[in-house]
């Protein structure tokens, strides 16, 4: 296999250093930030609202079977934090770091099965083939790509979805202050530029046609399981710290 092929072993992986190498070992999401801090003591709390969300979204995810690209997936705690909760799928990870990348094994834990494929990015591009996935999430990535590269995100992303294809970009919501505040204040984010839920529609559509909702999350603190409800009643708000753009691609 060529370093780029989809499920190729880490030690042949090569390519320039990326941002993300420098913090890979010891990631945790931004938590090094005291307000962040503050409104839970675990990375894998934010993390798991949008599991919550998408399992709710995709119940089908809990059957297993469908094929699920997480790009950009860093350490890989998206898709861990889903299979701890009961997500089943053939997952797949990408991402510009090899550092982070390397950490998903590292990190996954042996009682979920076989770790996800992973393959490292050229710039925006994948290695993964024209149609291959069921559903392709994007968290928390798009504000550390350059404003002028993600174009090329969005045809990517658009490239490797099936027709009736889902994709999920969730991100920072730059409405809210205290998102601003902590991003502002935190080592990770030094070099972020953070994008409204309008933008990231405007930059699918500019890529492909897709059927697009949104629903805003996080208004309350992720460890506060009673408070739940409420922020399920608010997802119209755009206020919420993340949110999430649903694109269905026509099938
Ligand atoms: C804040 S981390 C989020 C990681 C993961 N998605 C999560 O939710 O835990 C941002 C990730 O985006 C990756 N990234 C930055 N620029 C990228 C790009 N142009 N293409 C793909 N990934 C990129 C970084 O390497 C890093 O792993």
């Amino acid at each position: 296999m060529s370093s780029a092929d989809p499920g190729s072993k880490p030690d042949s992986w090569s390519g320039e250093p990326a941002e993300f190498d420098d913090y890979a070992a010891e990631y945790e999401g931004g938590l090094d930030n005291p307000v962040k801090r503050l409104m839970s003591k675990s990375p894998d709390q934010f993390i798991a609202v949008k599991t919550r969300w998408l399992l709710r979204r995709e119940p089908a995810l809990r059957g297993g079977g469908l094929a699920m690209l997480d790009y950009g997936c860093g350490v890989g705690s998206l898709m861990r934090v889903l299979a701890e909760a009961g997500g089943r799928a053939d997952f797949a990870g990408c991402d510009i770091s090899t550092g982070m990348l390397r950490q998903v094994e590292k990190r996954w834990p042996a009682q979920l099965g076989a770790p996800p494929a992973l393959a490292p990015q050229q710039g925006a591009q994948t290695p993964f083939a024209d149609g291959q996935f069921d559903i392709a999430t994007v968290s928390a990535v798009l504000h550390h790509v350059p404003v002028a590269e993600r174009p090329a995100v969005y045809a990517e992303l658009g490239r490797v979805l099936k027709p009736g294809g889902r994709l999920y970009v969730f991100e920072h919501n730059p409405r809210n202050p205290l998102v601003r505040y902590v991003v502002a204040h935190t080592a990770i984010d030094r070099n972020a530029i953070l994008l409204d839920a309008t933008e990231v529609r405007h930059g699918l559509l500019n890529a492909a046609r897709y059927d697009l909702d949104t629903d805003y999350l996080m208004f309350m603190p992720p460890g506060l399981a009673l408070l739940r409800p409420v922020d399920r009643a608010l997802a119209w708000l755009p206020l919420g710290a993340q949110y999430v753009v649903a694109a269905h691609k026509p099938g």
